[in-house]
């Protein structure tokens, strides 16, 4: 398979721009429209890498953005999404839903059969199966919505919460440490397994290249399991802030995790995000040998990783990646 020139929407964020990087590096053309070309400045100054500020959602516009493409990739996601309109909210069905299809449907027009699409760990095969959050059941319906297109060779990637030197995640908990003298946990008990962004973006181009992954879904995940709890407290100690961890309980979890999602900007933790804490973020079974990785474990790799400043950690990071 081994396509040359991809497009990958969603190539700005935070997997997106590991992703991109490592396909250039490797001499492929790639094509990352955004929504606003800010949100990929590090990505212009990559050789064969092009930025477009489009709106994917128009219509053609997909469609054009295809010409010349091999291989599409989506890694379109959102973690917060008001309720209406579909069980899962409007948002969520754009983002999760109606997207994937379009830029699917656009592809097959544009005679681009190979796609990976990036959806989450916790999604299943099993179209009865009951998700607890509407994230997970709009990433379902979006895994779904693929499998009915007849002709797309599509692979499925379904991570755990995926880490790294520039992720939102640990950072976030870093930061928080930082400045509050104690930390109050919503769904502390949940189980993740990290997994490395450099991973997720290696294992993506091995199955994108890989004929026997069309048609498959893959979970991808580190070798540890962590509660939430943990993480945070792990967070704090590589940072070099360590404080107490509080388990909130849901009774009263949930009402804060409301009036977050009120309040301007994106909400810390939504009740959305507490259900999807509901479901163990922990893979099913050993990771796909065809997924190509031997992932990197966040204990050892994270000392290094989260203390120091943000500048120290990147270059480190850009050293591991031998960039
Ligand atoms: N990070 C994790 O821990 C994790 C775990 C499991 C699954 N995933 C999944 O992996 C994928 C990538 O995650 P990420 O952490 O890299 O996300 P991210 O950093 O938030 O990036 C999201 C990307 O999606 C684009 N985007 C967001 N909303 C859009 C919309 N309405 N229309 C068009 N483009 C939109 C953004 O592009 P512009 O702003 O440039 O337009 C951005 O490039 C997502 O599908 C996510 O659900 C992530």
């Amino acid at each position: 398979m081994n396509p040359s020139h991809i497009l990958v929407v969603g190539g700005s964020g935070f997997i997106g721009r590991h992703l991109v990087a490592k396909l250039a590096a490797q001499g492929r053309h790639v094509l990352v429209p955004t929504r606003r070309r800010e949100h990929a400045r590090h990505l212009i100054s990559l050789p064969r890498v092009e930025v477009i500020e489009a709106d994917i959602h128009a219509p053609g516009i997909a469609h054009s953005l295809l010409q010349g493409m091999e291989a599409v990739v989506n890694l379109v996601g959102i973690l917060h999404g008001a309720e209406g309109g579909p069980e899962w909210g409007r948002a969520f069905d754009r983002a999760h839903v109606q997207l994937p299809r379009l830029i699917a449907e656009a592809a097959l027009d544009a005679g681009v059969t190979r796609m990976v699409h990036m959806s989450a760990m916790g999604v299943t095969d099993a179209p009865q199966s009951r998700l607890p959050s509407r994230y997970l059941r709009s990433k379902a319906a979006g895994e779904a919505a693929l499998r009915s297109l007849d002709g797309l060779q599509c692979t499925i990637l379904r991570p755990s919460v995926v880490f790294g030197a520039d992720d939102a995640f640990l950072n976030l908990f870093a930061r928080l440490q930082r400045t509050l003298p104690v930390v109050a946990l919503a769904g502390a008990q949940a189980r993740l397994a990290p997994v490395w962004v450099e991973d997720v973006a290696q294992a993506a181009i091995h199955l994108l290249d890989e004929p026997g992954a069309v048609g498959r879904a893959f979970e991808l995940a580190g070798p540890e399991i962590f509660t939430l709890q943990e993480l945070v407290e792990l967070a704090g100690l590589w940072s070099g802030h360590p404080r107490p961890v509080v388990a909130l309980p849901d009774l009263l979890a949930r009402p804060l995790a409301g009036l977050m999602e009120i309040l301007p900007g994106e909400p810390l933790m939504s009740r959305d995000n507490l259900d999807s804490l509901k479901l163990d973020n922990v893979p099913s079974g050993p990771i796909d040998p065809l997924c190509g990785i031997q992932p990197r474990s966040l204990r050892e790799a994270g000392p290094a990783m989260y203390g120091g400043s943000l500048m120290t950690r990147l270059s480190r990071w850009r050293e591991q990646a031998h960039r």
